[in-house]
């Protein structure tokens, strides 16, 4: 079964095609990151117009990629929330556009759900279940994949999300957007133990996370050296922040993984490209002996393979969308259906 898949829910528009779930036959993207640097974060109403100029081009170049016809694509998948809804609407009207002119059926995937999807790319022998801890721009999560499309959250921040946090704290140390690419690699070499950064806990639920304090912390610590006209150590301040955004995810995911007997541990998002936080799960995991599952790097961030793996299992589950459907910035990520 050939998918074309969609993906414009905040500053990548990507459209990709995907065999039977698991063979990537095309996956073309157009970033918009250069456009957005000028402002220093996503400006929405300009990520929608860049959706609207990319998007059909980009479906050409898929389908060219992979060797077939418009006639050959058996079904659409597309992400409907949750993200910047302008960018979110773009994506699903051409993909509602494409399932109405090919008479082919309409496929919602939930963005999160597909990142976790990501890890079936990298490892064709995962299978449910297993736990993902999913960390990107707009989402930090602890998610019970119980199977391909039965998710359950049992942990959430109930403030910023981490690469929320990277992006902040790197904007004000004038390293560019999006700020976790580059706050990685400052940290490379760095002490991390050098600046003392705070570590949350959240009163009666020890699966949840706050990274609000964190941030405040490190923008104070920013703040304070520039008045005393001190000079940080970058590489150890940013080796310091990361070692503390980790130490909220990874000791949470273990203890998830205790709370429900699950061996598997997966990562997704864009922030599971960090690489501190790669290595203390893999530490994690071999001193808990369980499995550990990340996506290549270039599937962390947004991409439209994703979503075409996730709507292969979604169709499978029986996800058929009418021409009705709408897009939402925001739907839990164990949500059943799509209305
Ligand atoms: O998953 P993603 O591409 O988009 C969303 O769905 O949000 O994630 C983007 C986020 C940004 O906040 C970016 O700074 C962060 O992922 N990110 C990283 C790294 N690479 C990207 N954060 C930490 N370390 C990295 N190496």
């Amino acid at each position: 079964m050939n998918i074309l898949a969609v993906e414009s829910s905040c500053d990548e528009t990507a459209v990709a095609v995907v065999r039977d779930g698991r063979t990537v036959l095309s996956d073309a993207i157009a970033s918009q990151v250069e456009m957005h640097t000028l402002y220093g974060g996503v400006v929405p109403e300009i990520a929608s117009r860049k959706h609207l100029e990319a998007i059909a081009q980009l479906a050409d170049r898929a389908l060219e990629e992979a060797g077939l016809t418009r006639r050959e694509i058996d079904a659409v998948a597309c992400t409907y929330a949750p993200g910047l809804i302008g960018a979110v609407l773009v994506g699903l009207n051409f993909a509602k556009a494409v399932s109405y002119a090919l008479d082919v059926p309409l496929i919602p995937v939930h963005h999160i759900r597909g990142h976790i999807a990501a890890n079936y790319i990298t490892h064709p022998a995962l299978e449910p279940p297993f736990l993902c801890l999913c960390v990107s721009g707009g989402n930090t999560l602890i998610v019970d994949v119980e199977d391909y499309t039965r998710l359950r959250l049992l942990g959430a921040t109930r403030d910023d999300a981490a690469g929320e946090c990277f992006d902040k704290v790197a904007r004000v140390l004038g390293i560019g957007y999006p700020g976790g690419g580059p706050m990685d690699r400052l940290a490379k070499g760095g002490d991390d133990q050098k600046y003392p950064l705070p570590r949350s806990k959240v009163d009666g639920a020890p699966l949840d996370m706050s990274f609000s304090g964190l941030k405040t912390a490190a923008l104070n610590l920013i703040h304070n050296a520039a008045q005393k006209g001190e000079a940080l150590d970058l590489a150890s301040f940013a080796a310091s922040f990361a070692a503390a955004v980790s130490d909220e995810l990874v000791p949470r995911v273990m203890l998830a993984a205790r709370q429900t007997g699950r061996r598997k541990i997966a990562a997704a998002g864009g922030v599971a490209a960090n690489s501190r936080i790669r290595r203390d799960l893999e530490s994690a995991c071999r001193a808990e002996g369980c499995e550990l599952y990340l996506p290549e790097l270039r599937l962390c961030g947004d991409n439209g393979a994703m979503i075409g793996c996730q709507g292969y299992y979604e169709y499978q589950a029986g996800a058929r969308a009418g021409l009705d459907l709408n897009g939402f910035a925001s739907r839990p990520v164990d949500a059943p259906g799509w209305a």
